[in-house]
Protein backbone atom coordinates (compact mmCIF):
# COMPACT_ATOMS: atom_id res chain seq x y z
CA UNK A 1 0.00 0.00 0.00
CA UNK A 2 1.36 3.05 -0.85
CA UNK A 3 2.63 5.28 2.12
CA UNK A 4 -0.28 8.25 0.98
CA UNK A 5 -2.67 5.96 1.51
CA UNK A 6 -1.42 4.06 4.53
CA UNK A 7 -1.51 8.03 6.36
CA UNK A 8 -4.62 8.80 5.57
CA UNK A 9 -5.73 5.44 6.51
CA UNK A 10 -4.13 5.98 10.17
CA UNK A 11 -6.56 8.73 10.23
CA UNK A 12 -9.40 6.33 10.22
CA UNK A 13 -7.78 4.35 12.66
CA UNK A 14 -8.79 6.01 15.53
CA UNK A 15 -12.25 4.68 14.72
CA UNK A 16 -12.22 1.85 14.08
CA UNK A 17 -14.76 0.52 15.92
CA UNK A 18 -17.25 2.66 13.85
CA UNK A 19 -16.23 0.95 10.73
CA UNK A 20 -16.31 -2.20 12.60
CA UNK A 21 -19.93 -1.10 13.38
CA UNK A 22 -21.02 -0.46 10.06
CA UNK A 23 -19.46 -3.45 8.43
CA UNK A 24 -21.01 -5.50 10.34
CA UNK A 25 -24.41 -4.08 10.04
CA UNK A 26 -23.82 -3.82 6.29
CA UNK A 27 -23.65 -7.83 6.57
CA UNK A 28 -26.81 -7.95 8.39
CA UNK A 29 -28.30 -5.48 5.18
CA UNK A 30 -26.68 -8.19 2.94
CA UNK A 31 -27.65 -11.62 5.05
CA UNK A 32 -31.67 -9.83 4.81
CA UNK A 33 -31.34 -9.84 1.20
CA UNK A 34 -29.83 -13.55 0.63
CA UNK A 35 -32.92 -14.71 3.63
CA UNK A 36 -34.97 -12.24 1.16
CA UNK A 37 -34.45 -13.98 -1.73
CA UNK A 38 -34.05 -17.62 0.06
CA UNK A 39 -37.27 -17.72 1.60
CA UNK A 40 -39.06 -16.68 -1.74
CA UNK A 41 -38.69 -20.24 -3.10
CA UNK A 42 -40.25 -22.12 -0.04
CA UNK A 43 -42.67 -19.83 0.74
CA UNK A 44 -44.15 -20.20 -2.83
CA UNK A 45 -43.98 -23.93 -3.03
CA UNK A 46 -46.13 -23.64 0.18
CA UNK A 47 -48.61 -21.31 -1.56
CA UNK A 48 -48.55 -22.89 -5.09
CA UNK A 49 -49.23 -26.36 -2.81
CA UNK A 50 -52.59 -24.87 -1.68
CA UNK A 51 -51.99 -26.32 2.34
CA UNK A 52 -51.00 -24.57 5.37
CA UNK A 53 -52.94 -21.53 5.67
CA UNK A 54 -51.39 -20.78 9.09
CA UNK A 55 -48.03 -20.30 6.87
CA UNK A 56 -49.50 -18.10 4.41
CA UNK A 57 -50.81 -15.59 7.55
CA UNK A 58 -46.94 -14.99 8.50
CA UNK A 59 -45.80 -14.29 5.22
CA UNK A 60 -46.94 -10.68 5.59
CA UNK A 61 -45.55 -10.34 8.91
CA UNK A 62 -42.69 -11.89 7.94
CA UNK A 63 -42.06 -9.58 5.02
CA UNK A 64 -42.31 -6.36 7.59
CA UNK A 65 -40.48 -7.92 10.23
CA UNK A 66 -37.14 -8.84 7.69
CA UNK A 67 -37.40 -4.97 6.32
CA UNK A 68 -38.00 -3.68 9.68
CA UNK A 69 -34.51 -5.46 10.44
CA UNK A 70 -32.51 -4.51 7.09
CA UNK A 71 -33.66 -0.94 7.44
CA UNK A 72 -32.63 -0.84 11.37
CA UNK A 73 -29.33 -2.19 10.13
CA UNK A 74 -29.29 0.05 6.78
CA UNK A 75 -29.18 3.13 8.89
CA UNK A 76 -26.59 1.95 12.14
CA UNK A 77 -24.72 1.32 8.79
CA UNK A 78 -24.81 4.50 7.12
CA UNK A 79 -24.66 6.69 10.27
CA UNK A 80 -21.79 5.15 11.61
CA UNK A 81 -19.92 5.13 8.34
CA UNK A 82 -20.54 8.84 7.54
CA UNK A 83 -20.03 9.83 11.24
CA UNK A 84 -16.48 7.68 11.07
CA UNK A 85 -15.35 9.65 7.77
CA UNK A 86 -16.07 12.96 8.99
CA UNK A 87 -14.29 12.42 12.22
CA UNK A 88 -11.59 11.68 10.51
CA UNK A 89 -11.86 14.56 7.79
CA UNK A 90 -11.86 16.73 11.30
CA UNK A 91 -9.00 15.37 12.01
CA UNK A 92 -6.86 15.96 9.23
CA UNK A 93 -8.80 19.29 8.77
CA UNK A 94 -6.95 20.43 12.52
CA UNK A 95 -4.17 18.77 11.42
CA UNK A 96 -3.93 20.50 8.53
CA UNK A 97 -4.67 23.88 10.18
CA UNK A 98 -1.98 23.50 12.82
CA UNK A 99 0.66 22.72 10.58
CA UNK A 100 -0.05 25.11 7.95
CA UNK A 101 -0.37 28.28 10.52
CA UNK A 102 3.30 27.26 12.45
CA UNK A 103 4.84 27.75 9.15
CA UNK A 104 7.50 30.40 8.67
CA UNK A 105 6.91 33.83 6.34
CA UNK A 106 8.46 32.14 3.77
CA UNK A 107 5.85 29.15 3.44
CA UNK A 108 3.25 32.36 3.35
CA UNK A 109 5.14 33.97 0.68
CA UNK A 110 5.26 31.17 -1.58
CA UNK A 111 1.14 30.13 -0.96
CA UNK A 112 -1.36 31.54 -1.92
CA UNK A 113 -4.25 32.35 0.32
CA UNK A 114 -7.06 30.68 -2.24
CA UNK A 115 -5.13 28.00 -2.92
CA UNK A 116 -4.17 26.76 0.90
CA UNK A 117 -8.00 27.22 1.78
CA UNK A 118 -9.08 24.99 -1.41
CA UNK A 119 -6.80 22.55 -0.14
CA UNK A 120 -8.57 23.32 3.18
CA UNK A 121 -11.73 22.44 2.01
CA UNK A 122 -12.09 20.59 -1.36
CA UNK A 123 -8.94 18.20 -1.15
CA UNK A 124 -9.80 17.09 2.48
CA UNK A 125 -13.59 16.57 1.68
CA UNK A 126 -11.97 14.35 -1.73
CA UNK A 127 -9.41 12.65 0.44
CA UNK A 128 -12.34 11.34 2.68
CA UNK A 129 -14.99 11.13 0.47
CA UNK A 130 -12.95 7.92 -1.19
CA UNK A 131 -11.52 6.39 1.75
CA UNK A 132 -15.32 6.35 4.01
CA UNK A 133 -17.23 4.60 1.38
CA UNK A 134 -13.91 2.34 0.84
CA UNK A 135 -13.44 1.21 3.77
CA UNK A 136 -16.22 -0.51 4.05
CA UNK A 137 -17.39 -1.37 0.80
CA UNK A 138 -14.31 -3.11 0.36
CA UNK A 139 -15.19 -5.38 3.44
CA UNK A 140 -18.70 -6.03 1.64
CA UNK A 141 -17.38 -6.69 -1.50
CA UNK A 142 -14.43 -8.64 -1.03
CA UNK A 143 -16.68 -10.74 1.49
CA UNK A 144 -19.73 -10.97 -1.67
CA UNK A 145 -16.71 -12.19 -3.63
CA UNK A 146 -15.27 -14.60 -1.23
CA UNK A 147 -18.75 -16.75 -0.96
CA UNK A 148 -19.74 -16.70 -4.54
CA UNK A 149 -15.95 -17.51 -5.10
CA UNK A 150 -16.72 -20.91 -2.73
CA UNK A 151 -20.31 -21.69 -4.63
CA UNK A 152 -18.00 -21.53 -7.96
CA UNK A 153 -15.09 -23.78 -6.99
CA UNK A 154 -17.35 -26.32 -5.17
CA UNK A 155 -19.57 -26.33 -8.16
CA UNK A 156 -16.86 -27.63 -10.59
CA UNK A 157 -13.19 -26.56 -9.84
CA UNK A 158 -11.68 -26.94 -13.18
CA UNK A 159 -13.86 -24.77 -15.03
CA UNK A 160 -13.51 -22.19 -12.12
CA UNK A 161 -9.90 -22.60 -12.64
CA UNK A 162 -10.24 -21.85 -16.51
CA UNK A 163 -12.47 -18.33 -15.64
CA UNK A 164 -9.67 -17.61 -13.07
CA UNK A 165 -6.85 -17.00 -15.14
CA UNK A 166 -9.09 -14.38 -16.73
CA UNK A 167 -9.40 -12.18 -13.54
CA UNK A 168 -5.71 -11.16 -12.95
CA UNK A 169 -5.97 -9.78 -16.60
CA UNK A 170 -8.49 -7.02 -15.18
CA UNK A 171 -5.42 -5.87 -12.89
CA UNK A 172 -3.20 -4.13 -15.03
CA UNK A 173 -5.95 -2.53 -16.99
CA UNK A 174 -6.93 -1.00 -13.89
CA UNK A 175 -4.12 0.02 -12.98
CA UNK A 176 -3.27 1.97 -15.49
CA UNK A 177 -6.69 3.83 -15.03
CA UNK A 178 -6.39 4.27 -12.12
CA UNK A 179 -3.01 5.66 -12.26
CA UNK A 180 -4.48 8.23 -14.85
CA UNK A 181 -7.18 8.79 -12.43
CA UNK A 182 -5.06 9.48 -9.67
CA UNK A 183 -3.23 12.66 -12.11
CA UNK A 184 -6.60 13.82 -13.25
CA UNK A 185 -7.92 14.51 -9.64
CA UNK A 186 -4.61 16.29 -8.63
CA UNK A 187 -4.68 18.48 -11.58
CA UNK A 188 -8.37 19.14 -11.20
CA UNK A 189 -7.53 20.20 -7.53
CA UNK A 190 -4.62 22.52 -8.95
CA UNK A 191 -6.94 24.36 -10.88
CA UNK A 192 -9.24 24.63 -8.12
CA UNK A 193 -6.68 26.08 -5.93
CA UNK A 194 -6.29 28.56 -8.73
CA UNK A 195 -9.49 29.56 -8.66
CA UNK A 196 -9.80 29.63 -5.38
CA UNK A 197 -7.32 32.47 -5.06
CA UNK A 198 -8.81 34.15 -8.11
CA UNK A 199 -11.87 34.23 -5.18
CA UNK A 200 -9.89 35.51 -2.60
CA UNK A 201 -8.11 38.19 -4.17
CA UNK A 202 -11.92 39.69 -5.99
CA UNK A 203 -13.43 39.43 -3.19
CA UNK A 204 -10.97 40.52 -0.41
CA UNK A 205 -10.25 43.53 -3.30
CA UNK A 206 -13.66 44.04 -4.11
CA UNK A 207 -12.57 47.94 -3.60
CA UNK A 208 -9.90 48.37 -6.37
CA UNK A 209 -12.23 45.65 -8.55
CA UNK A 210 -14.92 48.20 -8.46
CA UNK A 211 -12.85 51.35 -8.22
CA UNK A 212 -11.50 50.42 -11.45
CA UNK A 213 -13.86 49.14 -13.58
CA UNK A 214 -12.93 45.82 -14.19
CA UNK A 215 -15.76 43.43 -12.79
CA UNK A 216 -16.27 42.20 -16.29
CA UNK A 217 -12.23 41.27 -16.70
CA UNK A 218 -12.44 39.47 -13.46
CA UNK A 219 -15.43 37.55 -14.50
CA UNK A 220 -13.71 36.57 -17.68
CA UNK A 221 -10.37 35.36 -15.60
CA UNK A 222 -13.02 32.96 -13.40
CA UNK A 223 -14.81 32.00 -16.22
CA UNK A 224 -11.64 30.78 -17.74
CA UNK A 225 -10.07 29.48 -15.09
CA UNK A 226 -13.68 27.24 -14.24
CA UNK A 227 -13.55 26.16 -17.64
CA UNK A 228 -10.19 24.59 -17.20
CA UNK A 229 -11.53 23.13 -14.18
CA UNK A 230 -14.42 21.19 -16.20
CA UNK A 231 -11.79 20.44 -18.69
CA UNK A 232 -9.37 18.68 -16.32
CA UNK A 233 -12.15 17.06 -14.16
CA UNK A 234 -13.70 15.68 -17.65
CA UNK A 235 -10.41 13.61 -17.75
CA UNK A 236 -11.02 12.33 -14.50
CA UNK A 237 -14.61 11.37 -15.49
CA UNK A 238 -13.58 9.63 -19.10
CA UNK A 239 -10.95 7.69 -17.03
CA UNK A 240 -13.66 6.33 -14.53
CA UNK A 241 -16.17 5.53 -16.83
CA UNK A 242 -14.13 3.37 -18.52
CA UNK A 243 -12.84 1.43 -15.96
CA UNK A 244 -15.95 -0.40 -15.67
CA UNK A 245 -16.49 -1.17 -19.57
CA UNK A 246 -12.71 -2.44 -19.44
CA UNK A 247 -13.35 -5.05 -17.22
CA UNK A 248 -16.56 -6.07 -18.20
CA UNK A 249 -14.81 -6.46 -21.40
CA UNK A 250 -12.34 -8.92 -19.94
CA UNK A 251 -14.15 -10.92 -17.91
CA UNK A 252 -16.27 -11.59 -20.97
CA UNK A 253 -13.45 -13.48 -22.06
CA UNK A 254 -13.87 -15.71 -19.23
CA UNK A 255 -17.49 -16.10 -19.19
CA UNK A 256 -16.82 -17.30 -23.15
CA UNK A 257 -14.34 -19.37 -22.21
CA UNK A 258 -16.54 -21.24 -19.47
CA UNK A 259 -19.73 -21.65 -22.14
CA UNK A 260 -17.45 -23.33 -24.52
CA UNK A 261 -15.46 -25.47 -22.28
CA UNK A 262 -18.36 -26.18 -19.71
CA UNK A 263 -20.64 -26.81 -22.89
CA UNK A 264 -19.11 -29.46 -24.59
CA UNK A 265 -18.74 -30.59 -21.54
CA UNK A 266 -22.57 -30.40 -20.89
CA UNK A 267 -22.09 -32.28 -24.59
CA UNK A 268 -20.44 -35.01 -23.59
CA UNK A 269 -22.27 -35.72 -20.80
CA UNK A 270 -19.56 -34.93 -18.05
CA UNK A 271 -21.44 -32.32 -16.70
CA UNK A 272 -25.30 -31.70 -16.07
CA UNK A 273 -26.83 -28.55 -17.95
CA UNK A 274 -27.79 -27.79 -14.23
CA UNK A 275 -24.56 -27.45 -13.04
CA UNK A 276 -23.71 -25.41 -15.58
CA UNK A 277 -26.48 -22.86 -15.17
CA UNK A 278 -25.75 -22.37 -11.77
CA UNK A 279 -22.19 -21.72 -12.33
CA UNK A 280 -22.48 -19.42 -15.02
CA UNK A 281 -25.19 -17.43 -12.60
CA UNK A 282 -22.47 -17.51 -10.18
CA UNK A 283 -19.50 -16.18 -12.34
CA UNK A 284 -22.32 -13.18 -12.99
CA UNK A 285 -23.27 -12.67 -9.93
CA UNK A 286 -19.74 -12.00 -9.23
CA UNK A 287 -19.47 -9.31 -11.89
CA UNK A 288 -20.63 -7.51 -9.74
CA UNK A 289 -18.40 -7.11 -6.03
CA UNK A 290 -15.75 -6.96 -8.94
CA UNK A 291 -16.87 -4.13 -10.54
CA UNK A 292 -17.16 -2.80 -6.95
CA UNK A 293 -14.06 -3.30 -6.43
CA UNK A 294 -13.01 -1.81 -9.50
CA UNK A 295 -14.38 1.54 -8.76
CA UNK A 296 -13.68 1.38 -4.90
CA UNK A 297 -9.58 1.42 -6.23
CA UNK A 298 -10.28 4.21 -8.51
CA UNK A 299 -12.26 6.24 -6.02
CA UNK A 300 -9.11 5.62 -3.73
CA UNK A 301 -6.94 6.84 -6.62
CA UNK A 302 -8.54 9.89 -6.25
CA UNK A 303 -8.44 10.19 -2.89
CA UNK A 304 -4.96 9.40 -3.09
CA UNK A 305 -4.48 12.29 -5.37
CA UNK A 306 -6.00 14.99 -3.03
CA UNK A 307 -4.10 13.22 -0.34
CA UNK A 308 -0.70 14.00 -1.74
CA UNK A 309 -1.54 17.73 -1.93
CA UNK A 310 -2.67 18.14 1.53
CA UNK A 311 0.43 16.15 3.00
CA UNK A 312 2.36 18.11 0.90
CA UNK A 313 1.92 21.09 2.12
CA UNK A 314 1.25 19.95 5.76
CA UNK A 315 4.80 18.40 5.10
CA UNK A 316 6.90 20.96 4.06
CA UNK A 317 9.84 21.82 6.26
CA UNK A 318 10.07 24.85 8.33
CA UNK A 319 13.03 26.44 7.85
CA UNK A 320 12.42 28.65 11.88
CA UNK A 321 12.35 26.24 14.05
CA UNK A 322 13.93 25.67 17.79
CA UNK A 323 16.78 24.53 17.98
CA UNK A 324 17.32 21.44 20.24
CA UNK A 325 19.70 23.54 22.99
CA UNK A 326 17.63 27.14 22.19
CA UNK A 327 17.42 28.71 25.67
CA UNK A 328 14.13 30.15 27.21
CA UNK A 329 14.49 33.90 27.96
CA UNK A 330 12.61 35.87 30.64
CA UNK A 331 12.06 39.30 29.91
CA UNK A 332 14.90 40.96 28.10
CA UNK A 333 16.50 44.27 28.85
CA UNK A 334 16.34 44.44 25.00
CA UNK A 335 19.84 45.68 23.87
CA UNK A 336 20.12 44.72 19.84
CA UNK A 337 23.05 44.33 18.02
CA UNK A 338 23.31 43.64 14.25
CA UNK A 339 26.69 42.07 12.88
CA UNK A 340 27.29 41.91 9.18
CA UNK A 341 23.55 41.11 8.70
CA UNK A 342 22.79 40.12 5.13
CA UNK A 343 19.20 39.13 3.89
CA UNK A 344 17.67 38.00 0.55
CA UNK A 345 14.29 36.69 -0.19
CA UNK A 346 14.97 34.95 -3.15
CA UNK A 347 18.21 36.01 -5.57
CA UNK A 348 18.58 39.48 -5.20
CA UNK A 349 19.63 41.02 -2.09
CA UNK A 350 17.68 43.55 0.41
CA UNK A 351 19.88 43.73 3.16
CA UNK A 352 24.19 43.79 2.90
CA UNK A 353 26.25 44.26 5.58
CA UNK A 354 24.18 46.06 8.33
CA UNK A 355 26.01 46.31 11.60
CA UNK A 356 24.05 48.13 13.94
CA UNK A 357 24.22 48.06 17.95
CA UNK A 358 21.22 49.43 20.08
CA UNK A 359 21.01 49.78 23.87
CA UNK A 360 18.29 49.23 26.28
CA UNK A 361 15.45 51.68 25.83
CA UNK A 362 16.67 53.45 23.21
CA UNK A 363 14.55 54.60 20.46
CA UNK A 364 15.68 53.94 16.88
CA UNK A 365 14.47 55.42 13.67
CA UNK A 366 14.63 53.42 10.54
CA UNK A 367 14.05 55.65 7.69
CA UNK A 368 15.22 55.29 3.72
CA UNK A 369 13.11 55.51 0.41
CA UNK A 370 10.26 52.96 -0.08
CA UNK A 371 11.84 49.65 -0.43
CA UNK A 372 15.30 49.96 0.96
CA UNK A 373 14.06 47.22 3.29
CA UNK A 374 12.76 49.07 6.34
CA UNK A 375 10.02 46.33 7.07
CA UNK A 376 12.52 43.88 6.03
CA UNK A 377 14.96 44.97 9.20
CA UNK A 378 12.14 44.73 11.51
CA UNK A 379 11.24 41.29 10.26
CA UNK A 380 14.28 39.88 10.67
CA UNK A 381 14.56 41.19 14.43
CA UNK A 382 11.14 39.39 15.11
CA UNK A 383 13.22 36.05 13.46
CA UNK A 384 10.59 35.89 10.83
CA UNK A 385 13.25 34.68 8.46
CA UNK A 386 16.54 34.24 9.15
CA UNK A 387 19.41 35.90 8.14
CA UNK A 388 21.39 34.37 4.78
CA UNK A 389 24.79 36.12 6.36
CA UNK A 390 25.55 37.18 9.51
CA UNK A 391 24.19 37.28 13.06
CA UNK A 392 21.39 39.29 15.58
CA UNK A 393 22.12 39.17 18.99
CA UNK A 394 19.10 40.09 21.32
CA UNK A 395 20.67 40.62 25.09
CA UNK A 396 23.90 38.84 23.62
CA UNK A 397 22.00 35.74 22.10
CA UNK A 398 22.01 34.68 18.84
CA UNK A 399 18.04 34.69 17.94
CA UNK A 400 18.70 31.11 16.13
CA UNK A 401 19.80 30.05 19.93
CA UNK A 402 16.39 31.42 21.56
CA UNK A 403 13.11 29.44 21.84
CA UNK A 404 11.11 31.19 19.52
CA UNK A 405 8.06 31.18 22.09
CA UNK A 406 10.06 33.52 24.42
CA UNK A 407 11.63 35.12 21.54
CA UNK A 408 8.16 35.90 20.25
CA UNK A 409 7.22 37.37 23.50
CA UNK A 410 10.29 39.77 23.79
CA UNK A 411 8.26 41.95 20.69
CA UNK A 412 5.09 44.02 20.22
CA UNK A 413 4.68 45.02 16.76
CA UNK A 414 2.26 47.46 14.89
CA UNK A 415 2.66 47.05 11.33
CA UNK A 416 2.15 48.72 8.53
CA UNK A 417 -0.99 46.63 7.74
CA UNK A 418 -3.61 46.99 10.20
CA UNK A 419 -4.72 43.77 10.29
CA UNK A 420 -7.48 43.17 12.68
CA UNK A 421 -9.68 39.63 13.12
CA UNK A 422 -13.44 39.32 12.98
CA UNK A 423 -14.22 39.29 16.29
CA UNK A 424 -15.62 41.91 19.18
CA UNK A 425 -13.09 45.12 19.23
CA UNK A 426 -12.03 44.12 23.09
CA UNK A 427 -10.74 40.67 21.59
CA UNK A 428 -8.72 42.04 18.83
CA UNK A 429 -7.36 44.08 21.32
CA UNK A 430 -6.75 41.45 23.57
CA UNK A 431 -5.02 39.37 20.60
CA UNK A 432 -2.25 40.43 22.45
CA UNK A 433 -2.09 39.01 25.90
CA UNK A 434 -5.37 36.85 26.17
CA UNK A 435 -5.51 36.87 30.40
CA UNK A 436 -5.89 40.79 30.01
CA UNK A 437 -8.86 42.28 32.34
CA UNK A 438 -10.91 44.47 30.97
CA UNK A 439 -9.70 47.11 33.12
CA UNK A 440 -6.56 46.64 30.80
CA UNK A 441 -7.70 46.75 27.18
CA UNK A 442 -9.72 49.74 28.11
CA UNK A 443 -6.58 51.53 29.38
CA UNK A 444 -4.53 50.37 26.67
CA UNK A 445 -7.23 51.75 24.05
CA UNK A 446 -7.17 54.94 25.87
CA UNK A 447 -3.24 55.20 25.87
CA UNK A 448 -4.11 54.81 21.88
CA UNK A 449 -6.70 57.35 22.01
CA UNK A 450 -9.38 54.70 20.72
CA UNK A 451 -11.53 54.46 23.61
CA UNK A 452 -13.93 57.47 22.38
CA UNK A 453 -14.43 56.21 18.82
CA UNK A 454 -14.79 52.86 20.78
CA UNK A 455 -17.42 54.32 23.38
CA UNK A 456 -19.60 55.53 19.97
CA UNK A 457 -19.76 52.54 18.34
CA UNK A 458 -22.95 50.65 18.84
CA UNK A 459 -21.92 48.12 21.33
CA UNK A 460 -18.92 49.79 22.49
CA UNK A 461 -16.00 47.37 22.95
CA UNK A 462 -17.96 44.35 22.39
CA UNK A 463 -18.56 45.68 19.01
CA UNK A 464 -17.88 42.87 16.10
CA UNK A 465 -15.58 44.75 13.85
CA UNK A 466 -17.26 43.36 10.93
CA UNK A 467 -20.85 43.77 11.73
CA UNK A 468 -22.55 45.79 8.93
CA UNK A 469 -22.15 49.71 9.98
CA UNK A 470 -19.20 49.25 12.34
CA UNK A 471 -16.58 50.11 9.20
CA UNK A 472 -13.48 51.47 10.77
CA UNK A 473 -11.43 54.36 9.09
CA UNK A 474 -7.61 53.71 8.53
CA UNK A 475 -6.98 55.98 11.38
CA UNK A 476 -9.13 53.93 13.90
CA UNK A 477 -8.34 50.72 12.71
CA UNK A 478 -4.47 52.17 13.80
CA UNK A 479 -5.44 52.74 16.90
CA UNK A 480 -6.57 49.60 17.45
CA UNK A 481 -3.39 48.31 16.75
CA UNK A 482 -1.56 50.04 18.55
CA UNK A 483 -3.37 49.61 21.51
CA UNK A 484 -2.89 46.11 20.74
CA UNK A 485 0.99 46.42 20.44
CA UNK A 486 0.47 48.70 23.90
CA UNK A 487 -1.37 45.75 26.00
CA UNK A 488 1.52 43.41 24.88
CA UNK A 489 3.98 45.18 27.50
CA UNK A 490 6.86 43.71 25.65
CA UNK A 491 10.23 45.20 26.42
CA UNK A 492 10.97 45.92 22.16
CA UNK A 493 8.29 48.07 20.48
CA UNK A 494 8.43 47.88 16.09
CA UNK A 495 6.58 50.52 14.47
CA UNK A 496 6.15 50.26 11.08
CA UNK A 497 4.24 53.43 9.74
CA UNK A 498 2.37 53.17 12.58
CA UNK A 499 0.71 56.56 12.63
CA UNK A 500 0.97 56.70 9.03
CA UNK A 501 -2.95 56.69 8.71
CA UNK A 502 -3.54 59.60 11.56
CA UNK A 503 -4.15 63.35 10.96
CA UNK A 504 -1.59 65.84 12.47
CA UNK A 505 -4.00 66.12 15.57
CA UNK A 506 -4.70 62.06 16.34
CA UNK A 507 -0.78 61.45 15.64
CA UNK A 508 0.43 64.19 17.99
CA UNK A 509 -1.69 62.25 20.46
CA UNK A 510 -0.68 59.24 20.00
CA UNK A 511 2.79 60.60 19.24
CA UNK A 512 2.29 61.28 23.17
CA UNK A 513 0.95 57.95 24.24
CA UNK A 514 4.06 56.10 22.55
CA UNK A 515 6.34 58.53 23.29
CA UNK A 516 5.20 57.31 27.03
CA UNK A 517 5.24 53.87 25.99
CA UNK A 518 9.11 53.83 24.54
CA UNK A 519 10.03 54.61 28.30
CA UNK A 520 12.28 51.99 29.32
CA UNK A 521 11.96 50.31 25.76
CA UNK A 522 13.75 49.71 22.69
CA UNK A 523 11.84 50.95 20.36
CA UNK A 524 11.87 50.20 16.42
CA UNK A 525 10.08 53.30 14.58
CA UNK A 526 9.89 53.16 10.81
CA UNK A 527 8.45 56.30 9.68
CA UNK A 528 8.29 58.75 5.99
CA UNK A 529 7.71 61.18 7.90
CA UNK A 530 10.46 62.49 9.49
CA UNK A 531 8.79 64.58 11.97
CA UNK A 532 7.71 61.47 14.40
CA UNK A 533 11.74 60.53 14.91
CA UNK A 534 13.28 63.89 15.48
CA UNK A 535 14.42 62.96 18.67
CA UNK A 536 15.28 59.27 18.63
CA UNK A 537 18.54 57.89 20.19
CA UNK A 538 19.83 56.68 16.69
CA UNK A 539 18.51 57.66 12.80
CA UNK A 540 19.59 54.80 10.83
CA UNK A 541 19.47 55.72 7.14
CA UNK A 542 18.93 52.57 4.67
CA UNK A 543 19.56 52.89 0.84
CA UNK A 544 18.90 50.03 -1.30
CA UNK A 545 19.24 47.49 1.63
CA UNK A 546 22.40 49.60 3.08
CA UNK A 547 23.13 51.59 6.04
CA UNK A 548 24.45 54.78 4.62
CA UNK A 549 24.27 56.87 7.75
CA UNK A 550 23.59 56.33 11.26
CA UNK A 551 23.34 59.28 14.02
CA UNK A 552 21.08 61.41 15.52
CA UNK A 553 19.08 63.68 13.77
CA UNK A 554 21.35 66.64 14.45
CA UNK A 555 24.30 65.31 13.27
CA UNK A 556 22.47 63.70 10.23
CA UNK A 557 21.21 67.39 9.61
CA UNK A 558 24.81 68.56 9.20
CA UNK A 559 26.06 66.21 7.52
CA UNK A 560 24.92 66.21 3.86
CA UNK A 561 23.50 62.49 3.06
CA UNK A 562 20.21 61.08 1.95
CA UNK A 563 18.87 62.76 5.76
CA UNK A 564 19.51 66.02 5.17
CA UNK A 565 18.25 65.77 1.38
CA UNK A 566 14.99 63.77 2.93
CA UNK A 567 14.66 66.52 5.41
CA UNK A 568 15.01 69.65 3.44
CA UNK A 569 12.67 68.71 1.16
CA UNK A 570 9.74 67.68 4.01
CA UNK A 571 10.61 70.22 5.70
CA UNK A 572 10.14 72.70 2.98
CA UNK A 573 6.46 70.82 1.77
CA UNK A 574 6.10 71.87 5.84
CA UNK A 575 6.53 75.17 5.74
CA UNK A 576 4.05 75.45 2.06
CA UNK A 577 1.59 73.32 3.83
CA UNK A 578 2.37 76.08 7.65
CA UNK A 579 1.70 78.97 4.89
CA UNK A 580 -1.46 77.58 3.31
CA UNK A 581 0.71 77.30 -0.10
CA UNK A 582 0.44 74.18 -2.58
CA UNK A 583 2.89 71.84 -2.28
N1 LIG B 1 8.03 38.79 0.98
C1 LIG B 1 8.91 39.25 0.09
N2 LIG B 1 9.39 38.45 -0.88
C2 LIG B 1 10.28 38.91 -1.77
N3 LIG B 1 10.74 40.16 -1.79
C3 LIG B 1 10.30 41.00 -0.86
C4 LIG B 1 9.36 40.60 0.12
N4 LIG B 1 9.09 41.66 0.91
C5 LIG B 1 9.83 42.66 0.44
N5 LIG B 1 10.56 42.30 -0.62
C6 LIG B 1 11.52 43.14 -1.36
O1 LIG B 1 12.50 43.55 -0.46
C7 LIG B 1 12.82 44.92 -0.65
C8 LIG B 1 12.65 45.67 0.64
O2 LIG B 1 11.29 45.63 1.02
P1 LIG B 1 10.80 46.26 2.39
O3 LIG B 1 9.37 45.90 2.53
O4 LIG B 1 11.71 45.84 3.47
O5 LIG B 1 10.95 47.80 2.10
P2 LIG B 1 10.57 49.04 3.02
O6 LIG B 1 11.81 49.80 3.23
O7 LIG B 1 9.82 48.60 4.21
O8 LIG B 1 9.61 49.86 2.03
P3 LIG B 1 8.31 50.73 2.40
O9 LIG B 1 8.79 52.03 2.91
O10 LIG B 1 7.67 50.91 1.06
O11 LIG B 1 7.49 49.97 3.34
C9 LIG B 1 11.93 45.41 -1.77
O12 LIG B 1 12.69 45.45 -2.95
C10 LIG B 1 10.85 44.36 -1.89
O13 LIG B 1 10.51 44.21 -3.23
MG1 LIG C 1 7.83 48.72 4.79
Amino acid sequence: MSPVLKRTLGYFLPYWWLMLLSALFSLVVGAMDGAFAYLVEPVLKRIFAGHDTGIFLLVPVGIIILFLVRGISRYIYDVTIKLAGQKAIQDIRNDFYQQTIRQDMAFYNRQATGDLMSRMTNDITTMQEGMSQVVTGLFRDLISMVALLGVIFYRNWQLATISFIVFPLTIYPAQLIGKKIKHAAKRSLDVMGGLGTTMQETFSGIKVVKAFGVEEQVTQRFKQENLNFLHQFRRYIKYSSLATPVTELIVSLGIAAVVYVGGSQVMSGRMSPAELFSFIAAMIMLFTPVKKLQSSYNIVQRSAGAAERVFQTMDERRSIVDHADAVELGRVSGRVALRDVSFQYGDEPVLQGVNLTIEPGQMVALVGPSGSGKSTLAALLMRFYDVSHGVILLDGHDLREIRLASLNRQFALVDQETTLFNDTIANNIRYARPEATDEEVVAAATAAFAHEFILQLPDGYQTNIADRGTRLSGGQRQRLCIARALLKDAPILILDEATSALDTESEKMVQQALDNLMQNRTTFVIAHRLSTVLHADQIVVLEQGQVVEVGSHADLVAGSGLYSRLHALQFRDQEQLDQGLPA
